[in-house]
C-alpha cells in the first residue's frame, strides 16, 4: 500500500494504491457488483470502496495482480 498526499487548487487528499500479485481478477465489472464473492464474505469490499471516495480505479490482469487507486479530498 502507498499513501502519497495530494494538493490542488488549494485543496489537500490522500491517493492510496493498493497492489497484490494476486490471482487478479478476470472479470472486473462482474467483481464490482454488489453482493458478488468468491470468498464467502458480503461482496461489497469493492462496490462499498467506490461509493466512499471522490475518484476511484481498479486495473487487474490475470495472473499478474490487481491494483486499486482511490483519491479522497479533505472536505472544508
Ligand atoms: N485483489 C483481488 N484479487 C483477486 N480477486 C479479487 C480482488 N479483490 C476482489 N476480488 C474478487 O472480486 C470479488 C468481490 O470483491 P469485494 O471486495 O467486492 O468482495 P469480497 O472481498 O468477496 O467481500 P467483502 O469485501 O465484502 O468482505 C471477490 O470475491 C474476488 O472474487
Ligand atoms: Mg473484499
Amino acid at each position: 500500500m502507498l499513501i502519497e498526499e495530494l494538493s490542488r487548487d488549494g485543496k489537500s487528499g490522500l491517493r492510496l494504491t493498493f497492489e497484490d500479485r494476486g490471482p487478479g481478477i478476470p472479470d472486473v465489472n462482474r467483481a464490482m457488483t454488489d453482493g458478488y464473492t468468491t470468498a464467502g464474505s458480503m461482496g461489497l469490499g469493492l462496490g462499498g470502496t467506490r461509493r466512499l471516495v471522490n475518484e476511484f480505479e481498479i486495473k487487474s490482469t490475470v495472473g499478474v495482480g490487481t491494483t486499486v487507486t482511490v483519491v479522497q479530498w479533505k472536505r472544508r
